[in-house]
């Protein structure tokens, strides 16, 4: 694995290396507005775009093919949490054989291809990244769901489909990308079928979240530039936005408020990691893989620019990690919505 990750990264990148791409992100990063403007629009797909172009291989080498948080249970293996936090949203949104639903944001495919396995649903996966889709074409092959699983290359919030089309829509950890709420949950009220549903996991601030504290905003910050994201919303924000673009809303709640799973979301960031599966992901795995590819990027075995990739990825990773232990973000805000039939 740690080979075909150098391997890929090598192979992906053009004669300047990753550090070109990485500056330009960062620059990009610095002057982009979130606003609901066209140009506003541009930018954040743009960024996003150049942005899962620099990551997606650390995300697949340090945590899988899902690209998501999950509260997880004693005793539950970190990769079983994952898939039942995917589960959840096949079984709140009634999913089963003969359905048409949309996956926005479908990542590398680790949780579209579970979902039809799980529920027998023909799952569309909508991503605006062609190197992700990709990859997730070759898993879906190799697993043997070629048969449920589709692949849009556009922009989820101009997604080239007509009115009315799926039987329900999800997404994982995504519609945090979009410029605006507004903007993509009236994409996905389009899209619906009248009485159909839409459940997703928003990232969003807590009431926890003070703006009027540096430490706050410093947090959020390294988020946002680590996470790919213009900009964090805070609850409110999202119910609104359901609301003002017709949804009748069903539930809206935040999953790492709940009491029953012991081992918070963001564990799997912290400490060194309990197994082989977690170790990647930990802060003790994260500084192993940093400096090997200092030392890599030094013998021109991986591009230039790889380890600020993983820099900037650490210090989103810490500062996840700080704001699940304040309590003043999470990722995983569960929504859900009806299309009035
Ligand atoms: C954090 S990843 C989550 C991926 C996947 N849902 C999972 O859980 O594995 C966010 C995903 O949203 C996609 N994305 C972000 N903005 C998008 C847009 N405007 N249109 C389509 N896909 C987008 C990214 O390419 C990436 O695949």
């Amino acid at each position: 694995m740690t080979v075909r990750f150098s391997v890929s990264l090598k192979s992906r990148s053009g004669k300047s290396g990753a550090g070109s791409t990485v500056s330009e992100y960062e620059q990009r990063f610095k002057t982009a507005k979130r606003s609901g403007s066209e140009d506003s629009k541009d930018d954040c797909s743009r960024i996003v775009n150049l942005y899962y172009d620099l990551v997606t291989d650390f995300y697949e080498f340090g945590w899988g093919r899902s690209f998501h948080f999950a509260p997880r249970f004693a005793g539950e293996s970190f990769k079983a949490s994952l898939a039942r936090h995917e589960h959840y949203l096949a079984l709140k949104l009634g999913l089963g054989p003969g359905m048409v639903v949309a996956d926005l944001g479908c990542g590398i495919g680790g949780p579209m291809l579970e979902i039809a396995r799980f529920s027998g649903a023909r799952i569309v996966g909508v991503n605006s990244n062609a190197y992700q889709l990709e990859r997730a074409r070759k898993y879906a092959e190799e697993a043997d769901l070629a048969h449920l699983a589709e692949f849009m290359h556009c922009d989820f919030l101009d997604v080239d489909a007509p009115d009315g089309s799926f039987d329900a829509v999800y997404s994982i950890e995504a519609t945090c990308c979009a410029p605006d709420k507004v903007s993509i949950y009236g994409e996905v009220f389009r899209l619906l079928k009248p009485g159909a549903c839409f459940a997703a996991y928003e990232y969003c601030v807590t009431e926890r979240f003070d703006a009027q504290d540096p430490r706050h905003l410093e947090i959020k910050a390294d988020i946002e530039l680590g996470g790919g994201l213009l900009g964090i919303d805070d609850r409110q924000t999202v119910d609104d936005a359901l609301r003002t673009v017709g949804f009748e809303v069903l539930e809206t709640r935040d999953l790492s408020e709940q009491a029953g799973p012991s081992i918070p979301w963001y564990q799997p960031l912290v400490g060194s990691g309990v197994s082989l599966a977690s170790f990647r992901s930990s802060r003790i795995g994260r500084s192993v893989t940093h400096n090997s590819l200092r030392l890599m990027e030094a013998l021109r075995i991986v591009p230039r620019g790889s380890a600020r990739v993983s820099e900037m990825l650490n210090l989103c990773a810490m500062a996840m990690a700080e704001a699940g232990r304040l309590g003043i973000f999470t990722p995983m805000y569960f929504i859900h919505a009806r299309k009035p039939g």
